[in-house]
């Protein structure tokens, strides 16, 4: 799909108004009173050019002031091509109202074909966030057969080349992401997502492994689940970036995604069938770590990162696992299969032990669209956070709130372990034993005996990695939460 573009542009009047349009904030004051706020020398220039008070226009329609509220005020043309000016609320004039300024924005302007001259934010933060927000808005996913490939142009105004090319790097990112969320899985299974992988890893001439068949042997998590669709089958990839920085050990980090391409719930079937219909995006986690490690031969961090791709898809099927199997994991340990429905704890199992045994990394992270209780919990707008490490925790909630993919951590708590145990293997994985409503919490308990003595986290985003509507930054369905978290805590390390 086309993703809407970005440029930085300098603050002269000339090249403000050769733009279709131009979008300019305020906010409401506490006296019930609007002021213009963002570049404003820039607007007053504007303002004097095309002989118009804002102020005044702003005043008649007395807006809320909420933040991406848009009035839409035609100009007099002038010999050049402006011919409106957006008036944007932005509320609190916080980042996160920046955000959702310039999401709102975005939207309005999905797949038209207009160049937009935004003047919103000042300092370096805010222009990142609304640069990336306004590409995030913007984005459309379809397969309508008269769809056009139209998208907006914002050029953003002040002297930010540098943060205007990162949000550009970015946006894209959390772009590709999505688009590989969106696809229906009848053009999706294992072996489309690592041919997606194969094109990113060549682009970014990054190396990248991908295990099938036999060599999946001893992945018996990922097996399991897997041979539910035995053709293509289930796929391990592992892609690496690896720095080019002379002498000096760079920190090793692990990011281990799920990428269930579909999950019917397998034999424990899901009910009622339209749960179903949002399961294409049950690889959303996969497809975060993959963007993620496919853009930063353009960032550039002095870190090492290894994406690991753990797909499969649980299908029904004659040769799917049934409740009550027991399989042996990466490394050995054997789990009794108790509910198919909870696969997606099956194959991280096999990344996590995997990563832990053969490479030794500093951090082990994993993200997965794992459990509805997640969803119960935290609700859309916060990702589930479990760590045992707190000065981990504080560096990702950073990244969250600089980021837009806020996270909340949650306990990892060890009453409930004894939830895990069963009477025939060294563990059943749907915490059956004792009835401790915390399906969310169980899970991570269970990834936890996969991870050794790393230093690891956990993100359960099964709510915050889709919307059920077009809103904020997010579009309706998968969106691609996690790529702008993780690649803000990479460039952090
Ligand atoms: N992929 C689902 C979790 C999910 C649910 C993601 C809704 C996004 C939206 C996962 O595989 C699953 O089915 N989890 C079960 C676990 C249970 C059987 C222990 C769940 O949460 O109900
Ligand atoms: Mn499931
Ligand atoms: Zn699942």
């Amino acid at each position: 799909m086309a993703y809407a573009q970005l440029n930085s542009i300098e603050s002269s009047l000339e090249d403000i108004v050769s733009a279709d349009a131009i979008a300019v904030g305020f906010i409401k004051s506490e006296d019930s009173t609007y002021e213009l706020v963002g570049k404003i020398e820039a607007i007053a220039a504007i303002e004097k050019f095309f002989d118009i008070d804002l102020i005044d226009e702003i005043t008649f329609f007395q807006p809320s002031g909420k933040a991406g509220e848009i009035l839409e005020i035609p100009i007099s043309q002038k010999a050049t091509k402006a011919d409106r000016i957006f008036i944007i609320g932005l509320g609190d004039q916080s980042t996160q109202s920046h955000r959702l300024a310039a999401a709102n924005l975005g939207r309005k302007l999905r797949g038209k074909n207009i160049v937009v001259s935004t003047l919103l934010a000042t300092d370096s933060q805010d222009i990142r966030a609304h640069a990336i927000s306004v590409v995030l808005g913007a984005y459309t996913w379809t397969l309508k057969s008269d769809s056009k490939p139209d998208q907006p142009t914002f050029n953003v105004v002040g002297k930010s080349e540098k943060v205007i090319d990162d949000a550009k790097i970015i946006s894209h990112s959390v772009c590709r992401a999505r688009d590989l969320i969106h696809t229906p899985s009848n053009f999706k299974n294992p072996l489309w997502m690592a041919n997606q992988a194969q094109k990113i890893a060549k682009e970014g001439k990054l190396s990248i492994k991908v295990l099938a068949g036999k060599d999946l042997a001893k992945f018996g998590g990922l097996r399991a689940v897997g041979k539910s669709s035995p053709k293509p089958g289930p796929r391990f990839i592992q892609i690496t970036y690896s720095p080019k920085v002379s002498g000096k050990r760079v920190p090793h980090v692990v990011l281990v995604g799920k990428g269930i391409t579909f999950d019917t719930g397998g034999v424990s079937l899901k009910r009622p069938y339209d749960f179903m219909t949002a399961m294409k995006g049950d690889m959303a986690g996969a497809s975060a770590v993959l963007n993620v490690v496919g853009v930063l031969p353009q960032l550039k961090p002095r870190v090492k990162v290894t994406a690991l791709l753990m797909c499969a898809e649980n299908a029904l099927s004659g040769t799917s696992q049934r409740p009550s199997d027991v399989i042996t994991h990466y490394g050995g340990t054997t789990v009794e299969v108790l509910n198919t429905d909870a696969e997606g704890r099956l194959v991280l199992a096999d990344g996590l032990a995997y990563a832990d045994a053969k490479l030794d990394p500093d951090y082990l992270l994993d993200i997965a669209t794992l459990t509805g209780s997640a969803t119960l919990g935290l609700g859309r707008q916060y990702g589930a956070m479990y760590t045992r490490d707190s000065k981990l925790a504080e560096q990702l909630i950073a990244a969250g709130e600089s980021s837009g993919d806020r996270l909340w951590h949650m306990p990892l708590v060890d009453d409930y372990q004894d939830s895990l145990e069963s009477d025939i293997a060294d563990l059943n994985h749907t915490a059956d034993k004792g009835d401790y409503s915390a399906g969310s919490v169980t899970a991570a308990l269970f990834l936890e005996k996969f991870t050794g003595k790393r230093k690891w986290v956990h993100l359960d985003v099964a709510g915050s990695a889709r919307s059920e509507n077009d809103s904020g930054e997010s579009p309706k369905g998968g969106n691609g939460f996690g790529v702008r978290l993780l690649i803000d805590w990479i460039m952090s390390l």
